[in-house]
């Protein structure tokens, strides 16, 4: 095939664009073979550490094995051929998926109003805070405060920043768990909504939290259930029967979606039903036998993501729940928390857990009397533990732990591999300082900056 000539008068480049938009020279671009760029990349993606590759014990993070089947299932033609524009009625198999989804998550948060819009948990998090907003302006109450505590995942207070509220913080008691004290003496009628994560980020089930809801409520307020940490009582407790009014899921957690590099993620939110109005719109609807996407929501806080949302990391977690079953969902928390409280039962001999000897599905060890003793900091010991061939726990956080090291196995891991990791940490909390400040020694880079490399990366090709 060729070309028309062109019908408009030849001119030269420079008389077109200004002169700062023209290039002196070609690009430096690399000539290369296809084998030598196959080679390169494929020998980049062999440098990373992967759950498909490693135990990945990243606390909070729920790193668990993401399932090939659901691979397979979110790569059908039929979903991934779908354009985002095409007419409700030729997409109706994807929306039934999409229909059911928001009913799965309904029922196992015990909250009847489902978004699948949000693109990530904190993206959840604002979202029900711009939806908490939305009812209360209705309601034409003044509300400010948004309360979180102390061990809460910063993305908490800073959704509470975002969505014009002012985060304040509640102290954790020397169990880890809510101050009720300092919540009482925080509580007003300006507080719009409590956060919480339960079980928390010290992997604890806070069993407070029924009278927690009771207090808040009292002041009418509203509770935001966190729901990173839901892998750990999934058909055991559902948020909105202890006391939640909105809540998030993290489903690449959760419901085993891969984690890609800060996305695409997904987090809807399921809110109670006096909060259904203000979700965001469309939302997936069913009429008779249709289903269309809603956009007749006037009380609706409007649009918070492009589309359906992202809909194949949404696919995953609908194959994921419906492989398992209700059933089996219960036996995925069962095993995640047997799992962390054998690893638990091993590490504590060997690095002090400060809040016991139980957990739910993560627990969080302290390098901090090897720090003491030894000069040995909890990234050193997360560093060294590459040399393993593992993954390191998450560290530093949660904040209320110095040096604190977050372990969460999940449920796909074998006792073989939870033994190897327990006898790695072990051999490693009796190295010399000498051995772990440089660690790791196996790694193509040892120790980089990390702060710059996540905000300098350096992504492209040079030639110098
Ligand atoms: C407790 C907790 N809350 C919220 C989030 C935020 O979730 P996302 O990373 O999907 O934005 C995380 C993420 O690790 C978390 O651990």
């Amino acid at each position: 095939m060729q070309f028309p000539a062109p019908d408009t008068p030849d001119r030269p480049l420079t008389e077109l664009l200004p002169a700062d938009a023209l290039a002196d020279a070609p690009p430096p671009l690399p000539e290369l073979a296809e084998p030598d760029v196959v080679r390169h990349f494929t020998n980049l993606s062999t440098l990373n550490m992967s759950v498909d590759t490693h135990f990945y014990p990243l606390g909070s993070c729920t790193m668990k094995y993401n399932p090939k089947r659901n691979e397979r299932l979110a790569s059908l033609p039929g979903f991934l051929d779908v354009h985002p524009l095409q007419p409700d009625e030729t997409v109706q198999g994807l929306l039934r998926l999409l229909y059911d989804l928001q009913g799965m998550l309904a029922e196992i948060a015990g909250l009847p109003g489902v978004s699948l819009q949000p693109a990530a948990g904190a993206h959840g998090e604002l979202t029900a805070l711009m939806v908490a907003a939305a009812h209360f302006r209705d309601r034409g109450e003044k509300r400010t405060v948004v309360l979180t505590p102390d061990s809460a995942h910063g993305t908490n207070p800073a959704s509470a920043a975002m969505a014009g509220f002012d985060a304040v913080t509640i102290k954790s008691n020397a169990h880890g768990l809510v101050d009720m004290d300092d919540l009482k003496a925080k509580l007003s009628d300006r507080v719009a909504v409590f956060m919480i994560t339960n079980p928390n980020t010290l992997g604890l089930f806070d069993p407070q939290v029924g009278q927690i809801a009771e207090l808040v409520h009292e002041v009418g307020g509203l509770i935001y259930l966190d729901g990173a940490n839901m892998n750990a009582i999934l058909g055991k407790a559902r948020p909105g029967d202890f006391g939640a009014d909105m809540m998030h899921f993290n489903p690449h957690k959760t419901f085993s979606g891969p984690h890609g590099g800060g996305g695409p993620g997904a987090g809807p939110i399921c809110v109670a039903e006096r909060l259904t109005p203000y979700l965001p719109c469309p939302v997936v609807v069913k009429d008779g036998e249709t289903y269309r996407l809603d956009y007749d929501r006037p009380k609706s806080i409007g649009r918070v993501r492009s589309f359906f949302g992202n809909v194949g990391v949404l696919i995953r977690a609908y194959a994921y729940i419906r492989t398992h079953g209700a059933e089996g969902l219960r036996r995925v928390s069962e095993n995640a928390v047997l799992n962390a409280n054998y690893l638990l039962s091993k590490v504590r001999h060997f690095l002090p857990t400060p809040h016991g000897n139980r957990c739910m599905h993560e627990f969080v060890a302290t390098a901090s009397k090897l720090k003491k003793e030894k000069g040995i900091s909890a990234m050193d010991v997360a560093k060294r533990l590459l040399d393993f061939g593992f993954h390191a726990p998450t560290v530093y956080f949660p904040l209320t732990v110095p040096e604190s090291m977050m372990i969460e196995p999940t449920e796909t891991e074998s006792k073989e591999t939870l033994d190897a990791f327990a006898q790695a940490l072990f051999h490693i909390t009796g190295e010399t300082g000498e051995m772990l400040h440089d660690a790791p020694h196996s790694t193509i880079i040892s120790r980089p900056d990390e702060v710059q490399a996540a905000k300098k990366p350096r992504l492209r090709w040079t030639n110098e």
